[in-house]
């Protein structure tokens, strides 16, 4: 059970950039990095408006010379300092996520991504070489994963509780830009321009989120093929969709599908994973997320629940209060970033590094490359495409 005892040395000295004042994510990533005292929030660049950066990091009590106008300035200002930062949180627009991650890389510094890490698969491979030649973490923003029944599933299908595993289905679809929302909304503009979001919008935003989930319940499966097709309701949106279907098949002979839509009128979220085998199936819905769905054919359905004494010992470890009670998403986060700070501190130690319960560098590659691929197949008309 987590119960605000740290498991580190002193808090890392942590910077943001990005996630300023009216940001829709930036609250989040501070709420879940301080939330254990892992993290000391030292020094930010957290707004394109360095003026507003600044009043916000005032008003998080920083010291005003900490609170810098962009990126470049913090990590050489930092850099000499005796007490510079040794952690930053990137949670910017997509479209500058690459050229900071690798700013932040070559200042040796650990990292915390928002999602997709970047655009090309060639760019994410290139930032985990630097960050294995640098012996850096870098944590990926897929906060829905630090929800423990997702533990839970991991170690039923691992014991083999489902059978084979026949059919896999995602999707995380919401309503909430049924329509053009973003005449109105700078957070929602910036999100269905190529310039800014990059080759996907709903893809990458939304879809990225379940292939996490999925990759972690199932970590021996890989993607053989796909076939995605994608569309913009709202028109002005093109080239960017609203709207994706992917079909998937694996190397395993199971399939599996992923729904993206922002356009799922009247939905709050729907992002649920469903995990189809021979004998049961699992299913989870992040807006239920401390109950997993357990349903054996021929059986009458359970309902896991999170914190019970049933459940397995990795889907109960990061608790922090006791069954009965709701946990959400601030609650998965701040689990993730207890991760992450452990996961920074071996690294800082010397100390071998356990296998990671946290998306790092290799799930920001997955997921980038996901997209690439669902691209290049809806792109060619919605056809079968190797997965590469
Ligand atoms: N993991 C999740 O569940 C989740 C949820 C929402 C958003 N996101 C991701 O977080 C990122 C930010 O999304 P958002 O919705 O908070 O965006 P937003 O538009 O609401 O906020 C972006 C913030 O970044 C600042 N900013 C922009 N460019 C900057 C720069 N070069 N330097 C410093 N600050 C800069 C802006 O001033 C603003 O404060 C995106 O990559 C998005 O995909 C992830």
């Amino acid at each position: 059970m987590i119960q605000g005892e740290r498991r580190t040395g002193a808090p890392i000295r942590w910077a943001m950039v990005g996630g300023g004042r009216g940001s829709q994510i930036g609250y989040v990533h501070r709420s879940a990095a301080l939330r254990d005292g892992t993290f000391a929030l030292v020094a930010g660049a957290f707004d394109v408006d360095a003026a507003r950066g600044r009043e916000l990091g005032a008003a998080l009590g920083l010291d005003p010379a900490r609170c810098y106008p962009d990126h470049a300035t913090m990590f050489a200002a930092e850099a000499r300092r005796p007490d510079g930062i040794q952690a930053v949180s990137i949670a910017t627009p997509n479209g500058t996520h690459h050229a900071i991650t690798r700013a932040a890389l070559e200042a040796g510094l650990h990292v915390v991504c928002e999602k997709p890490l970047c655009f090309t698969v060639a760019e994410a491979e290139e930032l985990r070489t630097l960050a294995r030649e640098r012996k850096r973490v870098v944590g990926v923003a897929y906060g829905y994963a630090g929800h423990q029944l997702v533990e839970q599933a991991r170690a039923m299908i691992a014991r083999g509780d489902l059978g084979e595993i026949r059919i896999v289905h995602l999707q995380f679809a919401h309503g909430f830009h049924s329509a053009a929302v973003e005449e109105a909304s700078p957070s929602t503009r910036w999100r269905v321009d190529p310039r800014h979001a990059g080759p996907s919008y709903v893809l990458g935003d939304l879809g990225t989120h379940p292939l996490y989930i999925s990759e972690v319940m199932l970590p021996g499966l890989k993607i053989r093929r796909l076939l995605c097709t994608r569309q913009s309701f709202v028109r002005s949106r093109a080239p960017l969709e609203d709207n994706a279907f992917t079909l998937m098949e694996y190397d395993t002979g199971a399939v599996g599908m992923c729904w993206c839509s922002a356009v799922n009128a009247g939905s709050m979220h729907s992002q649920k994973i469903r995990v189809v085998g021979s004998r049961a199936s699992l299913e989870w819905w992040d807006e239920r997320p401390n109950q997993l769905s357990y349903e054996i054919q021929g059986q009458p359905a359970q309902v896991l629940e999170r914190g019970m004494g049933y459940l397995h010992p990795e889907a109960v470890v990061d608790d922090r209060i006791a069954p009965g009670h709701a946990e959400g998403l601030f609650e998965a986060w701040s689990n993730l970033y207890y991760r992450f700070a452990l996961a920074m501190d071996a690294a800082d130690r010397g100390a071998p590094a356990d296998a990671p319960r946290y998306p790092g560098i290799d799930a920001g590659v997955e997921g980038v490359r996901w997209v690439e691929n669902c691209v290049r197949s809806a792109d060619q008309g919605g056809v079968w495409v190797d997965y590469r």
